[in-house]
């Protein structure tokens, strides 16, 4: 990981000097960087412990574009706080956060394409593409609040799992390109991604610190699986009760507190909960394949810290 943050840091170089400082200002607040652990995890699980500069650039390259999305979706949820500082778009508004998340982007991009890593630039293409149609999904369906539960799974599929199914994909791909084992890791990272969301979303009806504002979904009708479980489990007037509070008094603080109050007394965060172990569980059997090893203890190690993380 240490050898991967010089790699990264000279990955966002620009001669732009409004660039440099705000990449200056983002690798100073790091995240959890579980996608590139992901990335070499699976690499050496599949390849004895040996990865190679493919696996180090595909890392570097879903760190960018995770990047890249974070930045962009601070614009969309107008949300002013990540990793427990200012936003990008906080600190230098929309206009600027728009062009710095394409930058990012268009820099992963190259890394792939300057090094002939095609394979791994339609891993990540293919997830960049998902990532919008699930931000986008999820937009349409905060203005119409008819989200279910199975399209619900299908925004968080899209817009986060699919880039963590990438990373386990990409890394097995940077060392055994045309193995089966590519399509086993992207189903396993696409399980840890799914309660990853979950959790995240979670999260939200919490009251921890966690480096980004929570309590904001329902600000920003935006309807998550505690909630959505409620919903198609409570009587007719409750339903009613809950969706007028989203739709007309999204930003009446206290109706949102008993929003979030009701949700809890329903059993919404228990069914989450639930489903998110669900998910964790069929991440693990997958791993039960492999012979055990110290790579897979941690792969282990990494699915259960998903669902466990207090951040
Ligand atoms: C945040 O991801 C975006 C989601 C998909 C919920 P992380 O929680 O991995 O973000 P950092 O990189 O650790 O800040
Ligand atoms: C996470 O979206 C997915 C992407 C960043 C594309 P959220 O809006 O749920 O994540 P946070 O809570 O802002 O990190
Ligand atoms: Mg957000
Ligand atoms: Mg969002």
């Amino acid at each position: 990981m240490e050898l991967f943050e010089t790699k990264f840091r000279d990955s966002m170089s620009s001669k732009v000097p409004l660039l440099n400082r705000i990449t200056y200002y983002i690798v100073n607040r790091k995240g959890k960087q579980m996608r590139p652990m992901f990335v070499f995890l699976c690499a050496k699980l599949l390849n004895n412990g040996e990865v190679n500069e493919r696996t180090y650039r595909g890392a570097s390259v879903i760190e960018l574009i995770h990047t890249a999305t974070l930045v962009h979706d601070d614009v969309v949820d107008d949300s002013n706080k990540r990793r427990g500082f200012f936003s990008i778009n906080a600190l230098w508004k929309n206009k600027i956060a728009v062009l710095v998340g394409d930058y990012f982007l268009s820099k992963g991009m190259l890394l792939c394409i300057h090094h002939q890593d095609f394979d791994l630039l339609k891993i990540i293409s293919v997830s960049v593409r998902e990532i919008v149609e699930g931000e986008l999904l999820q937009l349409d369906k905060a203005r119409r609040l008819d989200i279910t539960e199975d399209v619900y799974y299908e925004i968080i599929r899209q817009k986060t799992a699919t880039l963590i199914a990438s990373c386990c994909s990409l890394g097995a791909c940077s060392v055994k390109p045309d193995s089966p084992e590519v399509e086993t890791f992207r189903k396993f990272g696409e399980l840890c991604g799914m309660a990853f969301q979950i959790k995240d979303d979670l999260f939200d009806y919490g009251e921890e610190k966690i480096g980004k504002p929570t309590g904001i979904d329902i600000k920003e009708q935006k309807m998550t699986l505690p909630l959505i479980h409620v919903l198609n489990n409570c009587s007719n007037d409750k339903k009613k009760w809950l969706i007028n509070s989203i739709k007309n008094h999204n930003t009446d603080k206290k109706r949102v507190k008993e929003v979030i109050a009701f949700v809890k007394e329903h059993g919404g965060l228990d069914y989450a909960v639930s489903k998110m172990l669900s998910f964790k569980e069929q991440a693990l059997h997958l791993l039960e394949d492999f012979p055990p090893s110290s790579y897979r203890n941690s792969l282990e190690l990494m699915v259960n810290y998903v669902v466990e993380r207090k951040k």
